[in-house]
């Protein structure tokens, strides 16, 4: 019955046995927790998981795949993943908040006087003056490694990576934040010179590795998004990228604006609806063949087979149903799709948990039922 979602593809050189993937998700859980999670979700039948923001950079916080213990972090979590017949994809993130910008923020944000829905615009803020004067010779510090990070991805056990289009590719891109005038600013085809560098480092170091990259579109009318390309830039950047290497697409909305917009709760003004960036894919396929993957309020097995058929979209990527229900696609095989545990997009305790800092959970964790709300 679900004869497409069921049949693998090939993204560049590795055949996905099923057109399901774990969207990149950040979880702000515990390494035990996060793993445990994260097997869950590979044991749960989806064809691979996109591990999200693993640095391009050196990071002295959080896991780096240039320290010797952020480096087997990352091959435990390939081993577990594959353990499971199941792929893994690197997010590889550059981050474009300018941490010394937000050192003044501290003390404000420790004594609770700033909470997180306030911190995000103050540091959205800084982006545009961040990136417009950022020298030369870091950003092509910033962008050949892509390429370093990649080769240390690929010697962990990752399959794939995905470069992260929004983040401060997405700012570069974006004539909101990119006020430069050197090689970097100005036209279309300049501010594109950061993504397709970054695409260009992977490519040269590795000839045949799958390179994803997570397209962000902005919207105007009405505005969503202030990083990422507006669809009228699509024709130049989309053949651009794939010209430097990338070999499928990963489109959603750009961000900047707020999380609630790029992850849509059910009573977002104008993103409720399943399937709610598909447009976007409609959009990127009219200038590339390459496989493109949807994501955004993706639910229900019947929708996502039917965008899926009607080639619409190559893969399907879920973030919250299948933290929701890790199982989703093992059920969808079997047919017994009345019992899959169905995201309601409430974002409480997913979105919500990480924004309270108590990591990624869900409304059903807990409980013992496994049918629906
Ligand atoms: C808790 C949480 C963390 C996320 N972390 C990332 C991330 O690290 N990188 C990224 O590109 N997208 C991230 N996203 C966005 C998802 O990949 C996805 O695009 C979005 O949630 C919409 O898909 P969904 O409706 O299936 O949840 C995150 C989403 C959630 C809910
Ligand atoms: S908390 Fe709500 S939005 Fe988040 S995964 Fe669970 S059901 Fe979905």
């Amino acid at each position: 019955m679900y004869e497409t979602l069921c049949s693998p593809i090939t993204l560049g050189n590795v055949t996905l046995k099923n057109r399901l993937i774990f969207a990149p998700t950040t979880m702000g859980l515990s390494d035990e927790d996060y793993f445990k999670k994260i097997e869950d979700i590979a044991a749960g039948g989806c064809s691979m998981i996109i591990i999200g923001d693993v640095p391009v950079l050196p990071a002295r916080f959080g896991h780096s795949l240039y320290s010797k213990k952020g480096f087997a972090y990352y091959q435990k979590l390939a081993e577990t993943v594959h353990r499971h017949d199941c792929l893994i994809c690197a997010q590889l993130h550059q981050t474009d908040t300018n941490l010394k910008g937000m050192i003044k923020y501290i003390p404000g944000v420790l004594t609770k006087k700033i909470s997180q829905q306030e911190l995000r615009p103050l540091l959205n803020a800084q982006v545009a003056p961040y990136i417009s004067g950022l020298p030369v010779k870091k950003v092509k510090k910033i962008t050949a490694a892509f390429g370093t990070a990649a080769v240390l991805a690929k010697k962990a056990g990752f399959d794939m990576v995905q470069v992260h289009g929004d983040r401060m590719c997405g700012s570069f891109s974006s004539a909101v934040f990119n006020h430069r005038t050197d090689c970097y600013g100005g036209s279309a085809e300049n501010r594109f010179r950061f993504a397709v560098e970054a695409v260009s480092a992977i490519r040269s170091q590795l000839a045949d590795f799958p390179i994803d990259f997570k397209l962000a579109v902005r919207q105007e009318n009405p505005h969503y998004g202030n990083a990422g390309v507006l669809d009228t830039e699509l024709p130049l950047f989309v053949p651009m990228l794939e010209a430097a290497g990338v070999t499928s697409f990963h489109v959603t909305l750009a961000n900047h604006s707020s999380l609630e917009d790029t992850i849509p709760g059910a009573k977002h003004p104008y993103f409720s609806e399943e399937g709610c960036f598909l447009k976007f894919c409609d959009q990127v396929c009219k200038y590339t063949k390459l496989p493109i993957c949807g994501v955004g309020g993706l639910v229900h097995p019947d929708f996502i087979e039917q965008q899926l058929a009607d080639g619409r979209i190559q893969c399907a990527a879920m973030s919250r149903q299948l933290i929701a229900d890790p199982q989703w696609m093992n059920k969808v095989a079997a047919g017994e799709t009345g019992k899959i545990r169905r995201c309601v997009r409430c974002n409480k305790r997913c979105l919500g948990g990480m924004m309270a800092h108590q990591g990624v959970h869900c409304i059903y964790d807990n409980r013992l039922s496994g049918t629906n709300a």
